[in-house]
């Protein structure tokens, strides 16, 4: 049986993307008809286990509706309130969950590499789906980035798309990196050269600035990233106050004409964004949430199916 697990965006085909972007827009059809949805039956009699060992709202909520509205079965799992918090390893709970038959997890982790090493000691029929790991890749939210960039702005080949903030901790600017490219995107990455990996610019491909001014001039769209305090060992800046004044997307960002402005969320507002910029009329956040469960269908109906 060939494994069929989503664990990173930088080894997606380029079909497979193309697929889950139009599967994507089918379910998002659906899911926003008028009148209420009636739930669908093909993933009748499947068991999905939701493994969030990292606080989320968005993602995990929006698997257990995919999920649930795919028709079926879902179980949550958070270290506290389970036997991990009394001293059971990762792998073993993985194997007691696979003991109750299931089909398919979903694991977010705070260290890089879990999904991977957990779908690498399970049998290819319980499918690994990565929901956020570490720094690592966050491949479902790259993919409804992706997929809300192509409504507002159509074919991205040749669409300037700027990832403003801390990249070196975010795993949403990675999985966002190979994706745009793949699409023939160009990419160009800001923010304080202490928040830049070391050599961004040879090992992902793409420009790098550090002044957020050059970076979002004539982009198309900006995506601002999230400052994740809870993912630094030191301070990487003076004082949230600094960062704010030389990184943060305000009003005064723009001389003309603003990009569309994406945030994967939770947004730090006055840190990255100001609240005008959040919601004014060029912000894709609320539909970019909008479309998480969409795309989270089209990645569960892959999984199931014979398609490619
Ligand atoms: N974008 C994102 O992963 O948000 P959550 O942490 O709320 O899931």
């Amino acid at each position: 049986l060939r494994r069929k697990d989503l664990l990173t965006c930088e080894h997606l085909p380029i079909e497979t993307l193309v697929h889950f972007l139009g599967r994507s827009d089918h379910y998002f059809q659906l899911l926003n008809a008028p009148g209420p949805f009636k739930k669908l039956k093909l993933l009748e009699g499947r068991t999905i286990a939701n493994l969030f060992f990292e606080n989320s709202t968005r993602t995990k909520i929006s698997f257990e509706l995919a999920e649930r509205r795919l028709g079926a079965d879902t179980v949550m799992l958070s270290n506290s309130g389970s036997s991990l918090a009394k001293g059971e390893s990762i792998l073993d709970t993985v194997k007691v969950l696979e003991a109750m038959k299931l089909d398919a997890i979903v694991v977010r982790h705070s260290v890089s590499g879990v999904p991977e090493f957990l779908a690498r000691h399970l049998p290819a029929h319980v499918r690994m789906i990565n929901a956020g790991d570490g720094a690592h890749e966050h491949p479902t939210q790259a993919l409804l980035d992706v997929a809300e960039l192509r409504v507002a702005l159509g074919d991205l080949k040749g669409k300037r798309i700027a990832i403003v903030g801390d990249i070196a901790h975010s795993r949403v600017a990675r999985s966002n990196i190979w994706l745009l490219k793949k699409l023939g995107a160009e990419v160009v990455l800001a923010g304080p050269s202490t928040l830049m990996p070391r050599m961004a610019s040879e090992v992902f491909g793409v420009e790098v600035c550090t002044e957020v001014e050059t970076a979002i001039s004539g982009a198309d769209a900006v995506i601002a990233l999230r400052i994740q305090l809870e993912r630094q060992a030191r301070g990487f800046f003076p004082s949230i106050e600094e960062y704010r004044e030389r990184y943060g997307l305000t009003a005064r960002s723009w001389k003309q004409n603003p990009p569309f402005i994406l945030h994967p969320g939770p947004v730090n507002l006055g840190t990255e964004l100001d609240f005008e910029t959040a919601y004014c009329e060029r912000s894709l956040i609320l539909r970019q949430v909008k479309r998480g469960v969409a795309v989270r269908m089209a990645v569960l109906e892959w999984m199931f199916t014979d398609s490619i």
